[in-house]
């Protein structure tokens, strides 16, 4: 099925690359919710924004396996030089995955520690590292969109 766009890519594409580029702009007023010190809502928002990334990357990996692999997409890239598409791609992917099991592991730890089920607690001593750790991961999920928007005008435009 087209995609919205009015591009070559598919729906499900054009689907995740809009999650992607809203994500990191809809991560802000969640880090400010923490800053205002309404860290339930915060934590529910994160947990969220983390669900909804997730099922984003599942859904545009199965559109992409059915496409034949990323390398075969890369390889139609018409805006690019193959070299360059590749090094994007592996950038991509690399900075996509750590990005996504930092979060993931933010969130199992600063969840158990909210929760009383660890130490030590949130809001606590973990409180720095949780917060120069929240940033990162910040920054990994504006990187991996922009990396994204690339590959994506270089392959489907
Ligand atoms: C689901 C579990 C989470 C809980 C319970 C939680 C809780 C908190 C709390 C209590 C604070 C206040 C700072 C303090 O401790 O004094 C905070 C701040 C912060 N959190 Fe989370 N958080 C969670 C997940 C995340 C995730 C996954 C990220 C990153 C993607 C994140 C990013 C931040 C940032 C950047 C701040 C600092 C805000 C500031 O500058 O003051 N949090 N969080």
């Amino acid at each position: 099925m087209p995609g919205f766009f009015g591009t070559r890519a598919s729906l499900l594409v054009d689907l995740a690359i809009t999650t992607f580029v809203l994500m990191p702009f809809a991560l802000l007023p969640v880090i400010r919710l923490a800053k205002r010190g309404e860290h339930r809502r915060h934590r529910a928002a994160q947990l969220a924004f983390f669900a909804i990334q997730t099922l984003a990357v599942v859904l545009l990996e199965v559109d992409i396996r059915l496409e034949g692999g990323s390398a075969a997409i890369a390889g139609r890239a018409v805006q690019l030089d193959g070299a360059a598409v590749r090094v994007l791609l592996l950038g991509h992917i690399a900075i996509a995955t750590t990005t996504w099991v930092g979060w993931l592991t933010l969130l199992v730890r600063s969840a158990r520690r909210y929760s009383g089920k660890a130490t030590p607690p949130l809001p606590g001593p973990f409180s720095r590292t949780h917060r120069r750790w929240g940033r990162w991961v910040w920054l990994g999920v504006f990187l991996t969109s922009a990396s994204g928007v690339v590959l994506y005008v270089a392959a489907f435009t």
